[in-house]
């Protein structure tokens, strides 16, 4: 447990959701998920070559499967699991492996699950290529059994990731973002397909309009909070548990929220706006790290995290309780006391 989330969580809290640990949703604790895995697996085996064992290795290194979960239990709110929600499930995480390949390579990682890049271990023509494999075969699986709806949620989500990638890439080192910027690009990096995941799972359990928007704007707030938290974890997280190095969003000259806290800091702020526009050096990089905890510039962002989840929260008062409702809350709690 790292000491940020040590000192802000309660123990009530984390004992009460702690139960369903991201890491750990197994399929024999959470059953629906054991199809999906099949199938997931089934698909990359299809491949051939390169492409194949670089998505075994991705596939079989971990992950939580937070999107397929979102469909599978956006869909349960509404009745019993059926075979559109399974292929609108497993297209998610196909579009999400396929994300983050492309995002490995956008920045310039070496890690990922705790395993080697595909493009570090293949080269980025490979792994671009081995993404838009994956992008491709989510598609042919959504035209197959005809989930136009899930599509459209879905292709949304996948403009949005490029927009906010793209936009990401423009302002490296941009000591002049906002707040606002920061929140409309982590919508489009994450919070899109999260509301998408959510969205999708609703229509195939033929949702109404309504319910399908609330839970998409749940999935939309839950990814502030999930991109939030992955942000503090590159600053607060242990390596042996995020499978990524540290402060690696920093040195992409990417300036996520607990920097933007320091640098609105009125004491840390003028001296941090100095360093970072010059692209910190690894001296002055621990320096900015430290002053990130002794402002409590991460335990700011930690609270709007948590404010984004109890927002998320908010939108699944009007569904019916029902056990994927007291899932889907866990899970939003589990997304903030996460340390992976
Ligand atoms: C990583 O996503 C990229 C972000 C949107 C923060 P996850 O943290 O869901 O990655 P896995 O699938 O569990 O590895
Ligand atoms: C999420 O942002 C990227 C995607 C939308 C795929 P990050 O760049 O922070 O994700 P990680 O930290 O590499 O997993
Ligand atoms: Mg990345
Ligand atoms: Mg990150």
């Amino acid at each position: 447990m790292n000491i940020l989330t040590e000192a802000v969580a309660p123990n009530s809290e984390r004992s009460t959701y702690g139960s369903l640990n991201l890491s750990e949703n197994s399929p024999s604790v959470l059953p629906e998920l054991l199809i999906v895995e099949e199938q997931l697996k089934r698909t990359v085996e299809k491949a051939q070559g390169m492409i194949r064992e670089s998505c075994t290795q991705l596939l079989s290194s971990g992950g939580k499967r937070l999107r397929p979960l979102l469909t599978l239990h956006s869909a349960m709110c509404f009745g019993p699991l059926n075979t559109a929600t399974l292929q609108a499930a497993v297209a998610a995480e196909l579009i999400h492996m396929a994300s983050l390949i492309h995002d490995d390579v956008i920045d310039h990682s070496e890690l990922r699950r705790g395993q080697p890049t595909i493009n570090f271990q293949q080269g980025n023509l490979n792994a671009v290529l081995t993404g838009d494999y994956l992008f491709a075969e989510a598609f042919q699986l959504l035209s197959a059994h005809q989930l136009l709806d899930s599509m459209k949620y879905l292709v949304e989500a996948i403009q949005s990731m490029c927009i906010g990638e793209v936009a990401q890439a423009d302002h490296q080192f941009d000591i002049s973002i906002t707040v606002n910027d920061y929140f409309e690009r982590i919508a489009q990096k994450t919070g899109i397909l999260l509301a998408g995941s959510c969205r999708s799972g609703a229509v195939t359990a033929g949702a109404s309009q309504g319910d399908i928007e609330r839970l998409g704007t749940f999935g939309m707030y839950l990814g502030y909070a999930y991109q939030i938290i992955d942000d503090l974890l590159d600053f607060t997280g242990n390596p042996e548990q995020t499978g990524k190095p540290v402060a690696a969003d920093l040195n992409n000259g990417n300036l996520t929220l607990p920097i933007i806290y320091l640098l609105k800091n009125p004491l840390y702020g003028p001296w941090a706006r100095e360093i970072i526009q010059d692209k910190p050096t690894p001296q002055n990089m621990s320096k900015i790290i430290q002053a990130l905890f002794s402002s409590k510039a991460l335990d700011q962002a930690f609270s709007t995290a948590l404010t984004c989840v109890e927002s998320a929260l908010s939108y699944l008062e009007k569904i019916p309780d029902c056990p994927s409702k007291t899932l889907l809350t866990k899970l939003a709690y589990t997304v903030v006391y996460r340390q992976n």
